[in-house]
């Protein structure tokens, strides 16, 4: 007798199955612990993401008016600029959140931009990535409210979107932006 007739023999004298049942339940144990093994990171791995993510949270710095053009530059491409997001024109620094708002997480998206259509709205769809509000229904706006209020008291609030600012000011900013990165290392927390 051949090897695969023996097989199929022995599968339900050992174990009771029907040769079709046993490599059905063989085939979703091992999709199962694909599926479990995938839900974990190897400690080599995690140690690859933690040095690929190395970069130091610094305090939030008020950068007063910023268009939204602007806004895109704070987006966490640049681990040198700290992560902003806003909500109905009031921009949040997120760098803490930097696993939710950063390359690669969750809510990358949101990152750099006024979200606030696509909190209100619950979509990921990157035409509600604005902060135009038109439209939306009391409970939308209310889901807006909600988002707002847990970004005041999570973040601290760093400037605010314009449509445009003036040249004097641009200036000013870069200044300030210029002066914290000298400042690098004082009062800046690794993480
Ligand atoms: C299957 C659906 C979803 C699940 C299971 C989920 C789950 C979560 C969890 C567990 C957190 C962390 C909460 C915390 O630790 O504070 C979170 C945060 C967040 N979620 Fe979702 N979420 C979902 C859908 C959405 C959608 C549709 C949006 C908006 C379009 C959204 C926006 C956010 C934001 C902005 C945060 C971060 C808030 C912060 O900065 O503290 N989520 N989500």
């Amino acid at each position: 007798m051949g090897l695969y007739a023996t097989m199929m023999d022995a599968i339900p004298e050992y174990t009771g199955l029907s040769p079709a049942a046993f490599f059905t339940i063989a085939a979703l144990m091992v999709v199962v612990y694909k599926v479990v093994c995938g839900m974990f990171v190897a400690a080599e791995d995690y140690v690859a993401v933690k040095k690929a993510n190395n970069y130091t949270l610094r305090e939030p710095v008020q950068l007063g008016d910023v268009t939204e053009d602007e806004l895109r530059a704070y987006d966490g491409s640049d681990p040198n600029k700290p992560l902003l997001m806003a909500i109905k024109g009031q921009i949040y620094d997120v760098s803490r959140s930097r696993m939710f708002y950063g390359p690669g997480g969750p809510y990358a998206l949101f990152a750099g931009r006024d979200a606030s259509r696509a909190l209100a709205l619950m979509s990921f769809d990157p035409q509600d990535l604005t902060g135009n509000i038109d439209g939306l229904s009391d409970s939308e706006l209310e889901v807006l409210q909600d988002w707002e209020y847990k970004f005041m008291e999570k973040y601290v609030k760093v400037g605010q979107l314009v449509s445009e600012r003036t040249s004097t000011e641009q200036t000013e900013r870069e200044d300030k932006m210029q002066d914290t990165q000298n400042l690098e290392g004082n009062g800046s927390t690794p993480i």
